[in-house]
Formats: C-alpha cells, structure tokens, sequence
C-alpha cells in the first residue's frame, strides 16, 4: 500500500464527469473547493467527457454505439476519444485547476503505463478499441502525490503492442482507487444520486446492484457507475458516493457522506 512517510492527509479519487464539467460556472466552483480542502485530502482527479466525443463524432458523421453504457469505440472513432478526451479535455481542466492555484499535471493511461490494457476483440459486430485494463502501475501518481501535484487522468491508453485503447473512465476510476488504496471514491455526475422510482437513494447495498441494472432502475452510463463501485467495495474501497455537484460545499459533503448516493 501507498502511504507517503510525512503524508497525513487521505487519498480521495474523484471522478468527474463530462456534462458536469461542461458547465463552466460549477466546473471553476469545484476547482475552488478542490483547492481548498487539498490541505485535508490528497486528490486524484479522472475525468470522463463522452457527451463532447459524441459532439465530435457526430459532426464527422460517425454513429456511436454504446453496449450497457460503454462506448464500443471504431478504430476511426479512436483518433477522436484520444484527441477530445487526452488533448483537449485533459488539457483544458488542467489549465482551469492550475488558474486556481492548484499544481495540476494531466496525463493518460498510457503516460508511464499508470494503466495499460487489451481491446474487448469483437463487440457488437465492430473490432473495437474499447478495452479493459489488464494492469495498473501507480508509480507515476506516487511520485506525483510525493512532489505536492495533482494528478489529473484521462481514460485512454494503450495495449502492451502500442495500440491505442479506449476504456470507461469509471473503470479506470476504480482501478486507480483500488491500487492506491484511496479511502474515497467520488462519482460526480449530472445527477443528484442513484434514482429509483423518482426518488434519489441514500444508499445503494451491492446485492441490489444487478437486480436494478436488469429490471431497467439503472441504465445507460449509470451501470459502468455502479459495477465500477461494486468492485471497488470488493476491493476493500469503503467512501463509495456518486452524486453531483451544484454549489460550494457540495464535495466536501459527498466526500463526507451527506449527499449523493452511498454505495455499501
Ligand atoms: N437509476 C439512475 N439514476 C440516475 N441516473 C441514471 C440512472 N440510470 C441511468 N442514469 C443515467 O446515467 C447518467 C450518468 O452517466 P453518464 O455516463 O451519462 O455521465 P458521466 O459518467 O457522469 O459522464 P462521462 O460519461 O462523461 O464520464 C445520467 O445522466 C442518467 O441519465
Ligand atoms: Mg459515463
């Protein structure tokens, strides 16, 4: 486990997502914050950003296709995720935190092989670059954390040959929590919480987990979410919350477990 000598603040991951922080005003609210309880907590920040993917898939005139929430990346789609979300969106949230005055580098999976993995092969008839992780090397972050930056990491990488791969920013999320043995998880969405039946749950039990997603509770870019949150319990990752983010005070209360929904 990963514990700095004179390091007494606690690891938490966050992972922001894209229709969240394409609201400006929020997005420069949560970097204040994030600045402000950096004396409390050590920050890892993973970042999503699929709907701008989609924005510029879609102008090139190529259909997305999505399999329980997962984006089954084309080869042709591949130069788009890793331009959008490792040039462009990386980028841009680094330069946002750094005007806060917070020590931000960006990087992605491939950048010291933080994460590498392998293609999914076939999927939905397409040869996809969506991939899984196969391994997880947090020496980059470590030296990060022992220097005083910030991490900020997109979800794109590579297989062990070069090739590019596109992997679900929740997942890396949680492989990330998981190796540095975070003592929070954060999910910050566009949504206040898990919903069932027009109400937002305090608490979602892991046992409930695949009975939501196959009665049709949990869908779409919820399901990464919670299949993310449920290995990340198993992988002894207790501060699981995915919520949103809406005005000050917000993360340190999904940090905290006053909003949001907790996953047990
Ligand atoms: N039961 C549910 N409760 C809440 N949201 C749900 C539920 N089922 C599906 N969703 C959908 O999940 C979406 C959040 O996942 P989505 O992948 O779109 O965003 P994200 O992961 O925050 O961003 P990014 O994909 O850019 O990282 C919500 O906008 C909502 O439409
Ligand atoms: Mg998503």
């Amino acid at each position: 486990m990963y514990r700095r000598m004179s390091e007494s603040r606690s690891m938490v991951a966050v992972k922001i997502g894209g229709r969240f922080f394409a609201n400006r005003k929020l997005l420069g609210n949560f970097a204040d914050e994030l600045h402000r309880l950096s004396k409390e907590f050590q920050f890892l920040v993973i970042h999503g950003g699929g709907n701008e993917v989609t924005e510029l898939s879609d102008k090139l005139g190529l259909e997305p296709v999505f399999k329980d929430g997962v984006r089954i990346t084309t080869p042709e789609e591949m130069d788009i995720v890793e331009a959008v979300l490792s040039g462009g969106v990386n980028k841009r949230l680094v330069r946002l935190f750094r005007s806060k005055g917070i020590d931000a580098v960006g990087l992605c999976g491939a950048d010291g092989s933080i994460f590498v993995g392998k293609s999914l092969g076939v999927v939905e008839g397409i040869n996809t670059r969506t991939g899984k992780i196969v391994k997880v090397n947090p020496r980059l972050i470590e030296i990060l954390f022992d220097n005083g930056y910030m991490p900020v990491i997109s979800s794109t990488s590579t297989e062990l040959d070069g090739k590019a791969l596109n992997i679900n920013a929740d997942t890396v999320a949680f492989h990330l929590a998981e190796s540095l043995v975070v003592e929070r998880l954060i999910f910050i969405s566009d949504v206040p919480g898990i919903n069932r039946n027009g109400e937002i749950m305090d608490v979602l039990k892991t046992s409930e987990i695949e009975r939501e997603i196959s009665e049709g509770v949990i869908t779409g870019g919820m399901i990464p979410k919670v299949r993310a949150s449920l290995d990340a319990l198993k992988g002894g990752i207790s501060g699981i919350v995915i919520g949103d983010y809406r005005v000050r005070g917000d993360l340190e209360r999904l940090i905290k477990g006053k909003r949001g929904t907790l996953i047990e």
